[in-house]
């Protein structure tokens, strides 16, 4: 048991609440962040004249030789350290002696640990972006490729009116889209320094936390100290937001997962991305798209439970805030893994489109158009809809599709219909008609997609 307190006691810590109380073992994550913040605040300490400029070179040698050996493997983090903060100011002190003892001048762990989580979860805000952006590209090209590739689309899982793959897709392009945009949004809001809040109420040093806060790349340094130390709101806004990215690929995944069923076969997914049954030889599962679809549980799991967590916490720092690591990291881990499968799983997929083309001219997703067709030939929208409702029995009972019927056929129910109503409901004609903002027709699309591949080429989406 190596702790950085002890003065004020007299019995030796159990070891089992030395144990509970630990946070080495999982914020050791944050052994980089803690070293780079160690030495931004020592080089401020130094400009500020609070320790000499030796003692601040002995430090920031210390810092960065410590950082090489645990590169190195040479510093291995052993147990006997309360958290990542004690081991590398107990290193640092081993190492250079009394210079080490002034690194946390002007510093609580309280405000140190604020200042690293936010530095590791700014960068992860980044990365979780960067994954999202490359499975956009995929999305994109899939789309660019499947302008007229066409599929039914569904309202209740029954086939409702046809669309197109590329259409299907954009319906995710767009919510991965505005996904990044969370991640831009919460990137801003949390791009604030709490170093120098101290443990609570700020220190009787003169420190320069705007100097702080520049060096380590943040926007400026927070205003107040006490909520700079309890804050904890940018790591709930990041799980709700990968919470959110969680349920749209858990959306993708479960339809992945239906159209690459054998009663289905819209999609094959790659053998590479699919698994094997132990006893059933004939079997190809899509375990990929189950476990993002399953994984969905853990991250919704880990905003809940930091929301729970910080509930009830009084100001300032309450050790229970420790608890909100292990669950972020976890999320964090989870959900970047799952959009790097994920896109390359869609990267690989292979799309019947015969099939898919079959299946949108069963199941009467014309029947629209074929109403369509009558309003533009005057007959009131709602009394179309019951003509065309009564010539859909009519096909049940003769188990055909309505461009089966003869025109004869189709004249017993109404005689509005004429020869033109074949070209008008035609899988093409019911899509290509759809020409407004966001619909699936050929015209629409390409401009979308004009729109979509600026956003991917522009900079400062990258
Ligand atoms: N391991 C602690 C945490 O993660 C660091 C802060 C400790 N502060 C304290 N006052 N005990 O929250």
């Amino acid at each position: 048991m190596a702790q950085l307190w002890g003065g004020r006691f007299t019995k030796k810590t159990e070891d089992a609440v030395f144990a509970f109380n630990e946070s080495l073992s999982f914020d050791k994550r944050l052994f980089y962040k803690d070293i780079e913040g160690s030495i931004a605040h020592v080089v401020m300490l130094e400009k500020q004249k609070i320790i000499t400029l030796e003692e601040k070179d002995a430090i920031v040698k210390g810092l960065t030789t410590i950082q090489h050996e645990v590169d190195e493997g040479r510093l291995e983090f052993t147990s006997e350290y309360e958290d990542v903060h004690s081991f590398i100011e107990a290193k640092l002190i081993d190492m250079i002696g009394d210079a080490g003892k002034k690194m946390h001048t002007g510093r609580s762990r309280n405000d140190q640990v604020a200042l690293d989580m936010r530095m590791y979860t700014r960068d992860e805000v980044a990365a979780v972006d960067e994954l999202l952006y490359s499975l956009l590209k995929v999305i994109y090209r899939i789309m660019d490729e499947n302008i007229e590739t066409y599929m039914p689309g569904f309202t209740h899982l029954q086939k409702a009116q046809p669309v197109t793959v590329a259409h299907h897709f954009g319906a995710y392009f767009e919510m991965f889209k505005r996904d990044r945009s969370r991640m831009h949004d919460i990137y801003s809001r949390m791009n604030f320094s709490p170093l120098g809040a101290g443990a609570l109420a700020g220190t009787t040093y003169p420190l320069d936390r705007e100097y702080v806060a520049s060096m380590l790349g943040f926007e400026g340094a927070t205003l107040n100290s006490m909520d700079s130390v309890s804050d904890r709101d940018y790591i709930i806004e990041f799980l709700a937001a990968l919470s959110t990215i969680m349920m749209h690929l858990s959306r993708f995944s479960e339809e992945i997962i239906i159209w690459n069923s054998n009663e289905y076969r819209f999609i094959e997914i790659d053998d590479a991305y699919s698994t094997g049954s132990s006893i059933m030889p004939q079997k190809k599962n899509p375990d990929i798209a189950e476990l993002v679809r399953g994984k969905t549980g853990r991250v919704y799991g880990a905003l809940m439970s930091i929301l729970t967590t910080m509930k009830g916490i009084p100001l300032a720092y309450n050790k229970d805030m420790q608890e909100d690591k292990e669950v972020t990291f976890d999320a964090i881990d989870t959900v970047k893994d799952c959009i790097c499968l994920f896109t390359g799983m869609l990267d690989t997929i292979k799309f019947n489109n015969d099939i898919m083309a079959r299946s949108a001219m069963n199941g009467f997703t014309n029947a629209t158009d074929a109403a369509d067709y009558l309003v533009k030939k005057g007959v009131p929208f709602r009394d179309a809809h019951g003509i065309i409702g009564r010539l859909v029995l009519k096909c049940i009972d003769k188990n055909c599709s309505i461009e089966d019927l003869t025109i004869e056929e189709m004249k017993e129910i109404s005689d509005v219909f004429e020869a033109d109503i074949y070209d008008a409901i035609t899988l093409k004609a019911c899509v290509e008609k759809r020409l407004t903002k966001g619909a699936p027709g050929a015209a629409g699309m390409k401009e979308t997609l004009k729109i979509y591949k600026k956003y991917l080429e522009d900079e400062i989406n990258k």
